[in-house]
């Protein structure tokens, strides 16, 4: 007589970038091919599956504080599973640190994980080969896709931890990425994002195809609406990638280029590889293109050496380029990083100081970039109902802003032409076409 088989329940959370969005999507998609049942629920689930972030210490803080709420509230009833960026820099110190942790699983084993979930226990941290996941639709938006279009990095920025974390740059071939974007069409996606963190040096390591030749070759294919890419390296930038860019309207208008700071000499110490005159360069040939794209980047502050000098001139950088949006950092030590071993130069309260002072100075230039798009008309993808209006949808533009628009006659998944009309807060509104 068979068996009967009662599949496993699995919980997921995820912590950190895109790329381990993306990693979590597929990796969820895996076990349910393989007759693992999602919950959203911890309470009913078997298997309790963390994917970590270590960029900050502040993301490795929440990890640990995670797996003891696990801890206390299930008391080893459940597994608990750590795996990504976290799991691979402590290795086997986690299950140290952590006893209750039952996997511990490494940026290189997540293709792994079905064999792994099997065993009673595992640290699984080498690095050998490195297989890419089927990228799935995302499972709140059916209509988008996340695809991984390379792994690691070589930049070894010194204050980084995902070269040591995700190890160095794999490009995913340009056949299986076409392959795989082509799947995704035929279930619906019109809207793919293409990762990596440096999506300008892909091809190089497998003298593949060059990112703007595989971007030219995504945008061919039949269907597919919207393409966006992250992250861009100012360094990597080319001409060659502008053109092709601005050679389809399927490619979005949307550029997030990290400059991190504005002082040359802090740059140096991050070896970053450019300067801002020669970051400002492609800002201005982008915008020569089309002054109305989209651009937004990363800033850090209170890196080593910077002085008050040093913090003027990314403010200085921040308000002569005038981006739509910053994502800001304050610098966190990482272990095994080249910056390391290099003294703090300042103390936590003027690194709080400066970020809020920098926050400010942004939240103003955000919305004067905002308010130079009302009246305009543009495309919008409608995404979900408005959490706070019920007769509104909350739709995106091809350069990634939120707008707030009208329910009446949309339906998500689909493109409508929106006229900008105010803005609450950050938000822009928009009015129905007549
Ligand atoms: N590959 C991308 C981003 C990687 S991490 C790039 O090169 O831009 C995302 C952002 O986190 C970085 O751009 C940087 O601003 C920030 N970051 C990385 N390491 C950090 C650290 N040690 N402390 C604070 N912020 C950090
Ligand atoms: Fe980190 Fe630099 Fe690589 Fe980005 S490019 S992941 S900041 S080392
Ligand atoms: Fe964090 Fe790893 Fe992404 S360290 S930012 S989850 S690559």
């Amino acid at each position: 007589m068979n068996k009967t088989i009662i599949p496993h329940k699995f919980y997921i959370e995820t912590y950190g970038c895109q790329m381990n969005q993306a990693d979590s999507d597929a990796l969820a998609n895996k076990l349910q091919t393989h007759n693992f049942l999602k919950t959203s629920e911890p309470d009913d689930a078997d298997f309790l599956i963390i994917n970590t972030c270590a960029v900050r210490q502040h993301a490795e803080d929440k990890v640990y504080s995670r797996i003891g709420v696990f801890n206390k509230t299930y008391k080893g009833s459940k597994k608990i599973i750590v795996l990504g960026c976290l799991a691979q820099a402590e290795k086997k110190q986690l299950k140290k640190k952590h006893p209750a942790v039952d996997f511990v699983i490494g940026t290189y084993h997540l293709s792994d994980i079905v064999n792994i979930l099997q065993k009673e226990q595992t640290i699984a941290t080498s690095f050998n080969q490195y297989n890419f996941l089927e990228s799935v639709p995302e499972e709140k938006f059916s209509f988008k896709a996340k695809i991984d279009i390379s792994h690691g990095c070589n930049n070894f920025c010194s204050y980084c931890i995902v070269p040591y974390v995700r190890g160095r740059e794999i490009s995913r071939s340009s056949k299986d990425i076409l392959k795989n974007i082509q799947r995704l069409v035929q279930t619906g996606v019109v809207e793919i994002m293409l990762l990596g963190q440096n999506v300008n040096s892909y091809g190089q390591d497998t003298k593949d195809i060059s990112f703007p030749e595989l971007l030219y070759k995504i945008s061919t294919i039949e269907g597919l609406k919207r393409i966006r890419f992250l992250t861009s390296h100012p360094k990597d930038f080319s001409d060659e990638l502008i053109d092709v860019i601005f050679s389809s309207d399927k490619i979005s208008k949307y550029i997030h280029l990290p400059l991190q700071s504005g002082s040359d000499t802090v740059l140096k110490k991050m070896r970053r590889s450019y300067t801002f005159e020669h970051y400002k360069s492609i800002v201005d040939k982008i915008r020569k293109k089309d002054p109305t794209t989209a651009l937004t980047t990363d800033i850090m502050v209170g890196f080593h050496g910077e002085g008050e000098k040093e913090y003027q001139e990314t403010l200085d950088a921040i308000k002569t380029i005038q981006f739509d949006d910053v994502y800001m950092f304050k610098y966190s030590k990482r272990k095994m990083t080249n910056a390391f071993s290099l003294e703090e130069t300042i103390s936590e309260e003027e690194k709080s100081l400066r970020l809020q002072n920098l926050i400010n100075i942004q939240r103003e230039i955000s919305l004067e970039q905002r308010k130079k798009l009302i009246g305009r008309t543009v495309e919008v993808l409608v995404e979900e109902p408005s959490k706070l209006n019920q007769n509104k949808m909350k739709a995106r533009t091809d350069t990634n802003f939120v707008v707030i628009v009208p329910s009446k006659n949309k339906k998500i998944g689909h493109f409508y032409n929106i006229t900008l009309s105010s803005i609450k807060g950050q938000t822009l509104i928009g009015k129905e076409e007549s």
